[in-house]
Formats: structure tokens, sequence, C-alpha cells
């Protein structure tokens, strides 16, 4: 088959940028989690996060959490494009971290995990160690580690690396043609707001918080802990989001099929719930790193 130049450039510029256009969960999404983490903050988190943000945001962490993907384009920035995500070798449903965990290169402990785990680090030593403020921005990291932290619960930020995490796979979400990772980011979240929420992100967030001291109340505390008393533990939440990626995202969803009510209504519990944890677990993190300063000085 000859393609000729003009639908050679056509198709270049359209994978271009279906590929390059590939975000994390939409401004919505981590809005979302960093609104629902706020409501769950202890004082010295409060307080260390209102140090750290600039003064104009008043203590608001969730205005800055798409930061990250707003500056992951700019030559100095794009280091961190890899670490967003984490992908697992064709159809492998688990995770693992020395076997995922690099960047296209092989370079060790770039991807997703493997930044919450640094920036946690920076942001303890600091807690532990005033001479670390002089190493690291911790504003830098704070906003680093809240957004990724959100990415790590979206499903498909742990998928195959075959296609990319979705971002491949083309399909229809009901008319609009678009990519399975756009779909997992965007689309099931746009969607549910105008379906349910009136196009209101607020009374959306609303609806997860009354979940969460109602439906969830019980799994709450399971969400927020961390295995072997560690501070912050990604590794679980790219295993489960895996998971649900084989379960719920790549299920009936292969290249060119149309997406509808059957597949956004059994997969918008699986949203709403990743969103909710995401903010739940972003709390529990950021309180155990800042009531460690506190314990340190007996306070
Ligand atoms: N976003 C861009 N590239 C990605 C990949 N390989 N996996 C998941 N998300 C991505
Ligand atoms: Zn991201
Ligand atoms: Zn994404």
């Amino acid at each position: 088959m000859r393609l000729s130049l003009r639908m050679w450039i056509v198709s270049v510029v359209v994978l271009t940028q279906l590929v390059n256009g590939a975000l994390c969960w939409g401004k919505e999404g981590h809005y979302t989690v960093c609104k629902i983490a706020e409501g769950y903050f202890e004082e010295e988190t409060i307080a260390a996060v209102k140090k750290l943000l600039p003064e104009s945001a008043q203590g608001d962490l969730a205005t800055f959490c798409s930061w990250p993907d707003e500056i992951k384009k700019l030559s100095q920035w794009q280091w961190t494009s890899t670490l967003h995500y984490v992908n697992t070798p064709e159809y492998r449903c688990n995770y693992e971290y020395c076997r995922d965990c690099h960047d296209t290169q092989k370079h060790k402990d770039w991807c997703v995990t493997g930044a919450i785990f640094n920036y946690t680090n920076q942001l303890m030593s600091a807690s532990e160690n005033s001479q670390s403020i002089v190493y690291y921005n911790l504003t830098e990291a704070l906003l680093f580690l809240s957004h990724y932290m959100g990415d790590v619960h979206q499903p498909l930020h742990t998928g195959f690396l075959g296609d990319l995490g979705g971002n491949t796979i083309i399909v229809h979400w009901y008319h609009h043609k678009t990519n399975l990772h756009h779909v997992w980011d965007n689309m099931i979240i746009e969607s549910a707001l105008n379906t349910y929420y009136n196009s209101s992100l607020s009374l959306m967030i609303q609806a997860l918080q009354a979940k969460l001291t109602n439906g969830w109340s019980n799994d709450v505390p399971l969400w927020e802990s961390c295995q072997l008393n560690q501070t912050a533990c990604p590794n679980q939440y790219a295993s489960e989001s895996i998971d649900l990626a084989c379960k719920y995202a790549y299920k009936n969803a292969t290249p060119g099929t149309t997406l509808g009510d059957d597949y956004f209504l059994s997969r918008l519990p699986v949203v709403e719930k990743r969103l909710a944890q995401g903010g739940i677990r972003l709390a529990a993190t950021l309180n155990r790193i800042f009531s460690a300063k506190a314990k340190l000085s007996g306070s």
C-alpha cells in the first residue's frame, strides 16, 4: 500500500499529537485528588503546605496540582516527563519495581513510583535536617509529589509499554475520536460532570467527600495505611493500577471500538474510587512527612 506524501504528513502529525498530547489525569482529576487531600490534612501539614506554596496560593495546594503537566514540555523540564507513569511489559497485569521502574534508556528509578519515593525522601530529609532545605527546592518537591500521587492512581499510568499506556489505542468515546488513555485521563470525568453534576467540579468533589464519610468510611483507614511503617508506598498503588487497567480499562476497548454507555457506567465507579484513594493517600503521606518534624523536635 502506497501513501501519498500528503497522507503521510497528516498521519505523522495526527500520531504525534495523539502521543504527545498525552497528559495525565486531566486538570479536573488532579484538582479533585488534591482538594480531597486538603480535607484530611493535619495541622502540621496545613502549616507546612502554606509555608511552601507561594503567598498568592493562600495554602490552596489544589490550584497548583497540574503544574507538572504544564511545564513538562519545556526543554528545561523535559527530564520530568517520564516520571508521570510506569509501564509493564506487553500484557503483563502485574507490576514490579525493579523490572518496570526505568526510562526508555533503562535508567533505574525513572518512573512515577521512583519519583514518589524521591520527592518523599526530599521532604522527609528536610523535616529531619534543615540543611536539606539548601539542597532541594521543597516547593517543587511538594508539587511533584502531589501530582505524581494522582498519576499513580490513574490505572493507565501503569499500563503496557507496547501501547504507551493506551495512548496508541484509538477508540471512539461516543461520537468523538480519541485514544484510550485520554478516555481515562479526561473523558470519563468530563462525561460524569456533564451527566450528573451540572458541569460543576465542586459538586462532583462534594459527592466524593460525602462518599468518603459514608460509603467508604470503613475503607479509609486501610487506604491510608502503608506497609512496614513506610512513609510512602507507591508500589502498592501501581500494582492496584495495572490490575484495574487489565480488568477495566483495556477490557472491551480494543483499537477501533466505540465506547459508550456500557463502558462509561461500569468504569465511572472505578475512576471515582481512584480519585478518592489518591486524595486520601496524598494526605496520609504528607501527614506522615510533616508530623516527623514535630516528633523530632518533641513538640
Ligand atoms: N503518557 C505518555 N507516555 C505514556 C506511557 N508510556 N505510559 C503511560 N502514560 C504515558
Ligand atoms: Zn502527570
Ligand atoms: Zn495520563
